[in-house]
This record gives C-alpha cells, sequence and structure tokens, in this order.
C-alpha cells in the first residue's frame, strides 16, 4: 500500500503543486517528459541571475570567478552521484539527444565503417536511433534493433544472439523505458556486450530522477542523461565516458572553450571536458542542475524509488479495475511510468478529458514509435509518470477522472 509519508514533507518545495487548472487542482503525472522544480533549483537560478552571472572559464574579475567555480562545482556534483571516476569525465550537454549525437558524431564518424553494426533495442527513445542512423546513413553502417517481449522486457535471448550474428562495434540501450517504465539489467548488458568485443552507451534519461546510477558497477562506456526530468532546468544534460575513450575521440562543434590555440597553420585542441564545449555553456542550467542533485540526495534516491515502486503498485491495482483499460509494460522491475491503452478509445480523447478535470498526463508515441510500431499500438498510450512529490491520493483522481472520461466517450 502506498503511503504518502515522502510527498507530505516535500511538497511544499514544490511551488508550482499549489496551482490549479481549468478551475481544478493540478494533479500532474506527465514526469517522465520533465518533472517539476524545487525551490533550489528556481532560487538558485535566480541568485547566480541576480548576483554573480558572467561568462566562465576566462574572465579574470571576480564575478567570472564565482559563476566559473559554481558551474564547475555542478559538474563535480553530477560526477560524484553519478559514480565518475574524474569529473573531467562529463561532459555537460543540451540534454540526453544531445550527448547522444556527440557520442555518434565524433566517436561513431571515426569508429564506424562501412558494413558495421550499432545494437539498439526497439524500447528506445528516437534521442537513442535517429542520431545512430544518421551516423550510420553516412558511412555504411547500420542500425539494428533487439526484440522487446509483450510484457516490456528486453528479450535477452535475441540480444545475445544479436550480439553474436552482427559483432556490433556499438551497443546502445536505455537504462529505464520512458513508455514501458521497464528498467533494463544494464550491467548484464554492458558485461556481454564488451565481452562481444563492442563499446556501451546507456541512455540514462529515465534513470537519473528514479534509480541509485553507478557507472563503474554499471560497466558501461558511455552514460547519457538530461536534468530537467531529475528537478533540474531544461537545456543542459551530460554525457559521461570513460576518460581514455574519450581522449581518443576527435571535437565535433569547434569554435571558442574548445581549444588550445588556433592559427591558420593548424588549431590545437583543450583538454578534456572543454574539449567537446564548444562555446557559451548554459551557465545557470549547471548550476541548477547540480542543486537538482543536492536536492534529491537530501530527499535520498532509495527513498525516491522505494516511493515510486510503491505508486506503480498502486496505480496498476487501481487502474486495472477500470473496464477494458490494458497496461502496457508490466515488467517485474519498473521505474514510476504505468502506460495504458483503452480498445476502441483514442488515448488523445481520454487525455484531453482528463486535463479537463486538472490531471496532466501525456498520450501518443511518447517518441518510441518503433516500440508501438512492434507492440501494434499505433495510436500510441495514455502515460502516467510519478515523481517523488505524487501522491496515492492523486492516483486515485487521476483514475477517477479516467473512469469519467471512458463514461463520456463510451
Ligand atoms: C529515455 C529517453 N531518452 C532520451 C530522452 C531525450 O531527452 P532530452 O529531450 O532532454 O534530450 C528522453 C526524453 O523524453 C527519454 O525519455
Amino acid at each position: 500500500m502506498a503511503n504518502s509519508s515522502l510527498p507530505d514533507r516535500i511538497r511544499r518545495d514544490f511551488p508550482i503543486l499549489e496551482r490549479e487548472v481549468h478551475g481544478k487542482p493540478l494533479v500532474y503525472l506527465d514526469n517522465a517528459a520533465s518533472a517539476q522544480k524545487p525551490l533550489a533549483v528556481i532560487e538558485g537560478q535566480r541568485e547566480y541571475l541576480s548576483n554573480y552571472h558572467a561568462n566562465i572559464h576566462r574572465g579574470a574579475h571576480q564575478l567570472a570567478q564565482l559563476a566559473t567555480e559554481a558551474f564547475e562545482g555542478g559538474r563535480r556534483k553530477v560526477a560524484e552521484h553519478i559514480g565518475a571516476p574524474n569529473a573531467a569525465e562529463v561532459i555537460f550537454t543540451a540534454g540526453s539527444t544531445d550527448a547522444v549525437n556527440l557520442v555518434a558524431q565524433s566517436w561513431g564518424r571515426a569508429n564506424l565503417s562501412q558494413g558495421d553494426v550499432v545494437l539498439v533495442t526497439r524500447m528506445e527513445h528516437h534521442a537513442n536511433i535517429v542520431p545512430w542512423q544518421m551516423i550510420c546513413e553516412a558511412v555504411g553502417a547500420k542500425v539494428e534493433p533487439v526484440n522487446v517481449h509483450e510484457d516490456g522486457t528486453l528479450d535477452l535471448g535475441d540480444f545475445h544472439a544479436a550480439l553474436e550474428r552482427f559483432s556490433p562495434k556499438m551497443v546502445a540501450f536505455v537504462h529505464a523505458s520512458n513508455t514501458l517504465g521497464t528498467i533494463n539489467p544494464v550491467a548484464d548488458l554492458c558485461r556481454a556486450a564488451s565481452d562481444a568485443g563492442a563499446l556501451t552507451l546507456v541512455d540514462g534519461s529515465q534513470a537519473l530522477p528514479h534509480l541509485t546510477i553507478d557507472v563503474k558497477a554499471i560497466g558501461c562506456d558511455f552514460y547519457v542523461a538530461t536534468a530537467h526530468k531529475a528537478y533540474g532546468p531544461t537545456g543542459i544534460g551530460f554525457l559521461w565516458g570513460r576518460r581514455a575513450i574519450l581522449e581518443a575521440m576527435p571535437p565535433w562543434r569547434g569554435g571558442g572553450e574548445m581549444i588550445q590555440s588556433v592559427s591558420f597553420d593548424g588549431t590545437t585542441y583543450n583538454t578534456l571536458p572543454h574539449k567537446f564545449e564548444a562555446g557559451t555553456p548554459h551557465i545557470s542550467g549547471g548550476i541548477a542542475f547540480g542543486l537538482a542533485i543536492d536536492w534529491m540526495r537530501g530527499v535520498g534516491v532509495e527513498t525516491i524509488a522505494a516511493h515510486e515502486r510503491s505508486l506503480v503498485a498502486y496505480a496498476h491495482n487501481a487502474l486495472e479495475t477500470l473496464k477494458g483499460v490494458r497496461i502496457i509494460g508490466t515488467a517485474p522491475e519498473k521505474v514510476g511510468v504505468v502506460s495504458l491503452v483503452v480498445d476502441g478509445i483514442h488515448p488523445y480523447d481520454l487525455g484531453t478529458l482528463m486535463d479537463g478535470q486538472g490531471v496532466a498526463v501525456r498520450t501518443g508515441h511518447h517518441c518510441t514509435e518503433p516500440l508501438m510500431h512492434h507492440l501494434g499500438l499505433e495510436s500510441g498510450t495514455l502515460r502516467m509518470s510519478f515523481a517523488a512529490y505524487t501522491t496515492p491520493r492523486e492516483i486515485d483522481v487521476a483514475a477517477a477522472a479516467l473512469a469519467r472520461a471512458l463514461a463520456m466517450l463510451r
């Protein structure tokens, strides 16, 4: 039985949760798309913009030093949080999408060639498919997908068979699925891929807000995630990579900051992480990303994970009793994501009617079109996704709103 002691303690940190929509109290269940921000994150950005904004790294003056220290402090917090051996291995990017593109364009262009294979899974977000397709198309390589079972778990037999069949150069997979909630056995997958001679990239976008992450224990070569799903700001995320691999990779974007020296006879490049951070970065974002991590650690990632596990069980029970509702994604290990369909009713119609009752959910393919196609769900799903502040009572309200929407449409 889910309880609400964690939300009771932390909801006041989130001013937006006080608001109404359409004259009803907001029930925000779209956290997998983007989580709301605690006051520490909001205030931290305001404080930087009001008191010590300046461009970083190059300035001789005090404001530049303060801003640089706060931004690099954000990087150190990310590094510590994911168990990275060194903060220089954490490259700030615009998000997960940008991070996968960085690896595809830099590592991929240098290491993939005609006939090579990049192995992904059918449960990937488009962000972990399309960048690979683009580089593969450019160099004559191919993207191959691993199957997903009906219950939303990865087909491990197909995974191992694909390693054997394709000898891929890169194996890229999601830590936790944004559509199904499935948590993949990432350490086992990395071990098998690396035994087969491949590098691995784990898309941790949905893991960062819900799970303890240790890149050393996972054993991956690259790990990417995005701040805004983990209580931080939009427009910032990170790529973590093993130092030797990052050092061997050519820069991707060129410009200021990523160089050591520039001349028309030849340019040399900066050391890590700056080699991959051309131009002025999202300074307030880096600072606030660190504050979001402080907030999560203050609450306790394990506490958040346990709360969300109980919410998932509670939501499955509450929703399964509604006539015609079919839950999509029933893997034993899930993050706080519950997708559902109702035969004969379009998810968008349900979502719109729920919005009118104050309940924010997401409908559609959730940027996982190949997965929807594989599962025969061409209209997509209705997805409720939870955060540390979600209460069982909000799930009751959402289930009642869904029941009312169903009654209107039948
Ligand atoms: C699993 C997964 N990967 C990647 C992304 C892309 O994240 P961003 O849009 O912040 O780059 C998302 C966002 O929905 C996601 O859920």
